[in-house]
């Protein structure tokens, strides 16, 4: 039977359930904010897997087995979507967790960054900078070059800005100063000698966005950056729409809709995750709203 929206009650109840996401820690909280501006009337549940981050310098078998664990603990409360908010992840384990769970999408954060930064780049130059995991996977330089095949990458793992993110360093003399020792070797000195530098930096970790002061400043001038988190939320809220599956806005058979809300799941102890957590979301979070799980 079909109600008046032409959906099925099987299909209604499953628009209701939050979208899933999930990162080795809070960076995936980036992708979290940018979801929540776009999509105001979802619910959205996040994992957070604190006990064993980092995924950044794990092998890629590591990731992946992390990566499943993460997605059956979602899908296993019951998710509409799920998005792989972490882009170490993504590079290890798209392919794997779309075969895991056939039965709803799944998006990574490694297309909508590669798309953002075909789309901004003007020289066709492009710096991608991530975790040692991403670097190594070339997911980004295969999907730059799939969009932009004369696309000229230089690629460079930056693993300390992850626990200086985690640890709230995030400008100031430390901060750019490890930005100058990461990324002068793509810019300051080919600049010096005269050569052309990237004209976009991809910052292509979730951790990044929050370094984004001090790595612009070192990059200097002229060089956009860009990052997954906004083009995740776009593709995201486009898949709902196809299949139907978008909360709608106003009411919904005739009943006022509730705003949606946000819970959490930590594999390690609320008050860090909730202490970071606010730092990378730029919102309160309720520990009442954060749940300590095993995976
Ligand atoms: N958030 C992860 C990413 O986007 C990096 C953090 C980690 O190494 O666990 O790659």
């Amino acid at each position: 039977m079909m109600n008046s929206h032409g959906l099925s009650p099987s299909h209604a109840h499953l628009r209701e359930l939050p979208i899933g996401l999930f990162d080795s820690g809070v960076g995936g909280m980036t992708v979290l904010r940018a979801m929540r501006e776009q999509l105001p009337n979802e619910s959205f549940l996040y994992l957070g897997d604190t006990a064993r981050m980092p995924y950044g310098t794990k092998s890629v078998e590591t990731v992946r087995r992390y990566a499943l664990e993460a997605a059956a603990a979602l899908t296993a409360r019951g998710i509409k979507l799920l998005v792989i908010a972490c882009n170490t992840a993504t590079a290890a384990a798209l392919p794997l967790l779309r075969e895991a769970h056939p039965e709803i999408d799944v998006v990574g954060v490694v297309e909508p960054g590669a798309e953002a930064a075909c789309r901004a780049t003007k020289s066709g130059h492009i710096a991608v900078i991530a975790t040692s995991g991403t670097i190594r996977g070339r997911a980004y330089e295969e999907a730059i070059l799939r969009r932009m095949p004369e696309a000229r990458i230089s690629a460079l793992p930056c693993p300390l800005f992850v626990p200086m993110a985690e640890d709230g360093l995030t400008s100031g003399p430390l901060a750019e100063g490890m930005a100058a020792r990461y990324l002068d070797p793509i810019f300051r000195d080919p600049r010096e000698q005269g050569l052309e530098v990237p004209d976009t930096l991809v910052l292509a970790c979730t951790h990044f966005p929050l370094l984004r002061n001090a790595i612009s400043r070192v990059a200097g001038e002229g060089v956009t950056l860009v990052d997954s988190a906004s083009n995740t939320a776009r593709e995201v809220r486009r898949l709902l729409m196809e299949k139907h599956l978008a909360r709608g806005s106003g009411t919904s058979a005739g009943m006022p809709l509730c705003p949606g809300s946000v819970r959490f799941l930590t594999t390690d102890d609320v008050p860090r995750f909730t202490r970071l957590g606010e730092l990378f979301l730029n919102m309160s979070i309720a520990p009442c709203t954060v749940e300590q799980v095993e995976l």
